[in-house]
Protein backbone atom coordinates (compact mmCIF):
# COMPACT_ATOMS: atom_id res chain seq x y z
CA UNK A 1 0.00 0.00 0.00
CA UNK A 2 1.20 3.58 -1.35
CA UNK A 3 1.03 6.37 0.80
CA UNK A 4 -2.10 8.65 -0.37
CA UNK A 5 -1.04 11.98 -1.70
CA UNK A 6 -1.21 14.80 0.75
CA UNK A 7 -2.82 17.80 -1.03
CA UNK A 8 -3.18 20.84 0.36
CA UNK A 9 -6.28 22.48 1.09
CA UNK A 10 -5.82 26.27 2.29
CA UNK A 11 -7.61 29.42 0.98
CA UNK A 12 -4.14 31.30 0.40
CA UNK A 13 -2.74 28.00 -1.66
CA UNK A 14 -5.92 28.59 -3.89
CA UNK A 15 -5.29 32.02 -4.46
CA UNK A 16 -1.56 31.91 -5.03
CA UNK A 17 -1.75 28.96 -7.55
CA UNK A 18 -4.48 31.64 -9.79
CA UNK A 19 -0.76 33.86 -10.21
CA UNK A 20 1.03 31.27 -10.82
CA UNK A 21 -0.53 29.39 -13.65
CA UNK A 22 -1.47 32.75 -15.01
CA UNK A 23 1.00 33.36 -17.72
CA UNK A 24 0.62 37.47 -17.68
CA UNK A 25 2.38 37.02 -14.23
CA UNK A 26 5.61 38.57 -14.11
CA UNK A 27 9.00 36.48 -12.89
CA UNK A 28 9.02 38.41 -9.68
CA UNK A 29 5.44 37.79 -9.20
CA UNK A 30 5.59 33.79 -9.65
CA UNK A 31 8.70 33.30 -7.37
CA UNK A 32 6.36 35.58 -5.02
CA UNK A 33 3.49 33.09 -5.33
CA UNK A 34 5.87 30.10 -5.31
CA UNK A 35 7.59 30.85 -2.41
CA UNK A 36 3.64 31.36 -0.48
CA UNK A 37 2.55 27.76 -1.82
CA UNK A 38 6.21 26.43 -0.77
CA UNK A 39 6.00 27.63 2.85
CA UNK A 40 2.20 26.16 3.19
CA UNK A 41 3.36 23.30 1.73
CA UNK A 42 6.83 22.75 3.94
CA UNK A 43 4.50 23.52 6.95
CA UNK A 44 2.33 20.66 6.28
CA UNK A 45 4.99 18.20 5.35
CA UNK A 46 7.40 19.08 8.36
CA UNK A 47 4.20 19.00 10.78
CA UNK A 48 5.49 15.13 12.08
CA UNK A 49 8.90 15.95 12.37
CA UNK A 50 10.61 14.04 15.03
CA UNK A 51 10.90 16.34 18.80
CA UNK A 52 12.55 15.02 21.73
CA UNK A 53 11.55 16.52 25.01
CA UNK A 54 13.68 19.54 26.04
CA UNK A 55 13.91 21.37 29.22
CA UNK A 56 13.40 25.59 28.88
CA UNK A 57 14.14 28.07 31.66
CA UNK A 58 11.07 30.85 31.05
CA UNK A 59 11.51 33.81 32.95
CA UNK A 60 9.06 32.29 35.30
CA UNK A 61 9.91 28.89 35.90
CA UNK A 62 11.39 25.85 34.34
CA UNK A 63 9.22 23.80 31.81
CA UNK A 64 9.73 20.84 29.19
CA UNK A 65 9.28 21.72 25.33
CA UNK A 66 9.91 19.89 22.05
CA UNK A 67 12.98 20.20 20.18
CA UNK A 68 13.32 19.14 16.88
CA UNK A 69 15.55 16.06 16.71
CA UNK A 70 18.10 14.70 13.69
CA UNK A 71 19.77 15.86 10.63
CA UNK A 72 17.14 16.95 7.85
CA UNK A 73 17.96 17.52 4.22
CA UNK A 74 16.42 19.72 1.88
CA UNK A 75 16.87 18.76 -1.99
CA UNK A 76 16.01 20.66 -4.97
CA UNK A 77 16.10 19.77 -8.21
CA UNK A 78 18.00 22.39 -10.43
CA UNK A 79 16.44 24.43 -11.59
CA UNK A 80 13.14 25.09 -10.75
CA UNK A 81 13.00 23.58 -7.14
CA UNK A 82 15.74 26.14 -5.93
CA UNK A 83 12.88 28.96 -6.34
CA UNK A 84 11.87 26.74 -3.17
CA UNK A 85 14.73 26.44 -0.95
CA UNK A 86 14.60 29.87 0.73
CA UNK A 87 10.83 29.75 1.85
CA UNK A 88 11.85 26.15 3.38
CA UNK A 89 14.50 27.28 4.77
CA UNK A 90 12.38 30.00 6.48
CA UNK A 91 10.74 27.29 8.26
CA UNK A 92 14.16 25.05 8.68
CA UNK A 93 16.63 27.34 9.21
CA UNK A 94 19.13 24.31 9.80
CA UNK A 95 18.45 22.19 7.45
CA UNK A 96 21.00 20.61 4.91
CA UNK A 97 20.70 21.73 1.45
CA UNK A 98 21.64 18.97 -1.00
CA UNK A 99 20.92 19.99 -4.98
CA UNK A 100 20.50 17.42 -7.65
CA UNK A 101 20.73 18.66 -11.30
CA UNK A 102 18.78 17.05 -13.89
CA UNK A 103 17.24 18.28 -16.92
CA UNK A 104 14.18 16.36 -19.26
CA UNK A 105 15.45 15.23 -22.43
CA UNK A 106 13.16 16.87 -24.97
CA UNK A 107 12.56 14.39 -27.22
CA UNK A 108 12.55 11.35 -24.81
CA UNK A 109 11.13 13.08 -21.82
CA UNK A 110 14.27 11.04 -19.52
CA UNK A 111 15.66 12.95 -17.20
CA UNK A 112 19.34 13.14 -17.47
CA UNK A 113 21.48 13.79 -14.65
CA UNK A 114 24.09 16.42 -14.44
CA UNK A 115 24.68 17.44 -10.93
CA UNK A 116 24.80 14.86 -8.20
CA UNK A 117 27.51 15.66 -5.54
CA UNK A 118 26.11 13.68 -2.32
CA UNK A 119 29.02 12.45 -0.02
CA UNK A 120 29.58 8.72 0.85
CA UNK A 121 27.51 7.37 4.15
CA UNK A 122 26.60 9.82 6.84
CA UNK A 123 22.78 10.23 5.10
CA UNK A 124 20.10 12.85 6.27
CA UNK A 125 17.82 11.25 8.58
CA UNK A 126 15.07 12.79 6.64
CA UNK A 127 14.96 14.51 3.08
CA UNK A 128 12.90 16.60 1.16
CA UNK A 129 13.21 16.53 -2.17
CA UNK A 130 11.82 20.49 -3.80
CA UNK A 131 10.60 20.77 -7.02
CA UNK A 132 7.43 22.37 -8.17
CA UNK A 133 6.53 20.37 -11.21
CA UNK A 134 5.65 16.32 -10.84
CA UNK A 135 5.02 15.41 -14.94
CA UNK A 136 6.14 12.00 -16.18
CA UNK A 137 7.53 12.00 -12.88
CA UNK A 138 11.19 11.03 -13.95
CA UNK A 139 12.96 13.49 -12.66
CA UNK A 140 11.22 13.25 -8.93
CA UNK A 141 12.13 9.35 -9.63
CA UNK A 142 15.73 9.56 -10.29
CA UNK A 143 16.30 12.02 -7.32
CA UNK A 144 14.10 9.77 -4.62
CA UNK A 145 16.55 6.75 -6.15
CA UNK A 146 19.85 8.86 -5.94
CA UNK A 147 18.79 9.79 -1.76
CA UNK A 148 17.80 5.84 -1.43
CA UNK A 149 21.00 4.90 -2.79
CA UNK A 150 22.90 7.55 -0.18
CA UNK A 151 20.71 6.24 2.54
CA UNK A 152 18.50 8.23 3.15
CA UNK A 153 15.38 6.57 5.72
CA UNK A 154 12.30 9.04 5.52
CA UNK A 155 11.80 10.41 2.25
CA UNK A 156 9.52 13.29 0.89
CA UNK A 157 8.50 14.90 -2.23
CA UNK A 158 7.28 18.55 -2.22
CA UNK A 159 5.65 19.65 -5.41
CA UNK A 160 3.53 22.39 -6.62
CA UNK A 161 1.50 20.96 -9.55
CA UNK A 162 1.29 17.13 -10.66
CA UNK A 163 -0.01 15.18 -13.10
CA UNK A 164 -1.81 11.89 -12.65
CA UNK A 165 1.24 10.33 -14.87
CA UNK A 166 4.21 11.29 -12.25
CA UNK A 167 1.80 10.70 -9.06
CA UNK A 168 1.05 7.11 -9.94
CA UNK A 169 3.91 6.78 -10.74
CA UNK A 170 5.92 7.86 -7.69
CA UNK A 171 3.68 6.03 -5.49
CA UNK A 172 4.08 2.54 -7.67
CA UNK A 173 8.38 2.99 -7.37
CA UNK A 174 8.51 4.65 -3.86
CA UNK A 175 5.23 3.39 -1.90
CA UNK A 176 6.72 4.75 1.67
CA UNK A 177 7.67 8.55 0.14
CA UNK A 178 4.95 11.11 1.34
CA UNK A 179 3.94 12.90 -1.61
CA UNK A 180 2.64 16.89 -0.88
CA UNK A 181 1.13 18.17 -3.87
CA UNK A 182 -0.78 22.05 -3.88
CA UNK A 183 -2.86 20.68 -6.64
CA UNK A 184 -3.39 17.45 -8.95
CA UNK A 185 -4.15 18.74 -12.73
CA UNK A 186 -5.36 17.02 -15.15
CA UNK A 187 -2.95 14.90 -17.52
CA UNK A 188 0.07 15.70 -19.70
CA UNK A 189 -0.25 16.89 -23.20
CA UNK A 190 1.54 15.36 -26.22
CA UNK A 191 4.95 17.18 -25.07
CA UNK A 192 4.54 16.08 -21.56
CA UNK A 193 3.60 19.67 -20.33
CA UNK A 194 0.94 19.52 -17.65
CA UNK A 195 -2.58 20.55 -18.32
CA UNK A 196 -3.67 23.35 -17.33
CA UNK A 197 -0.24 23.58 -15.16
CA UNK A 198 1.31 26.68 -15.65
CA UNK A 199 3.87 26.35 -18.37
CA UNK A 200 7.60 26.03 -17.98
CA UNK A 201 8.73 26.50 -14.41
CA UNK A 202 12.13 27.06 -14.34
CA UNK A 203 12.04 29.61 -17.00
CA UNK A 204 9.30 31.49 -15.71
CA UNK A 205 10.86 31.84 -12.60
CA UNK A 206 14.32 32.83 -13.80
CA UNK A 207 13.22 34.68 -16.92
CA UNK A 208 14.99 32.33 -18.80
CA UNK A 209 12.50 32.26 -21.79
CA UNK A 210 13.87 31.74 -25.07
CA UNK A 211 11.53 34.00 -27.24
C1 LIG B 1 11.10 20.38 -15.07
C2 LIG B 1 10.63 20.35 -13.63
C3 LIG B 1 10.96 18.94 -13.21
C4 LIG B 1 10.72 18.14 -14.48
C5 LIG B 1 9.39 17.45 -14.35
O1 LIG B 1 12.46 20.54 -15.12
O2 LIG B 1 11.20 21.34 -12.84
O3 LIG B 1 12.29 18.78 -12.75
O4 LIG B 1 10.68 19.11 -15.55
O5 LIG B 1 9.19 16.60 -15.42
P1 LIG B 1 9.13 15.03 -15.26
O6 LIG B 1 8.25 14.74 -14.11
O7 LIG B 1 8.54 14.57 -16.57
O8 LIG B 1 10.53 14.52 -15.07
P2 LIG B 1 13.24 20.67 -16.51
O9 LIG B 1 13.69 19.32 -16.98
O10 LIG B 1 12.43 21.46 -17.49
O11 LIG B 1 14.54 21.44 -16.08
P3 LIG B 1 14.65 22.95 -15.56
O12 LIG B 1 14.10 23.00 -14.16
O13 LIG B 1 16.12 23.21 -15.61
O14 LIG B 1 13.87 23.82 -16.50
N1 LIG C 1 8.23 20.76 -16.49
C1 LIG C 1 7.68 21.99 -16.43
O1 LIG C 1 8.39 22.98 -16.13
N2 LIG C 1 6.38 22.13 -16.70
C2 LIG C 1 5.59 21.10 -17.04
O2 LIG C 1 4.39 21.30 -17.28
C3 LIG C 1 6.17 19.81 -17.10
C4 LIG C 1 7.49 19.66 -16.81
Amino acid sequence: MSEPVQLLSHAIARDALCALRDTHSRPAQFREALGRLTTLLAAQATSGLRTVPRKVETPLCDCIGEALQGRIGVVPILRAGLSMVDPFLSLLPDAEVWHLGFYRDEETLQPVSYYQKLPQGKPVEEAFVLDPMLATGGSAAAALRDLQNWGVPRLHFLGILGAPEGLQRLQEEFPTVTIHLCALDERLNEQGYIVPGLGDAGDRAFNATAE
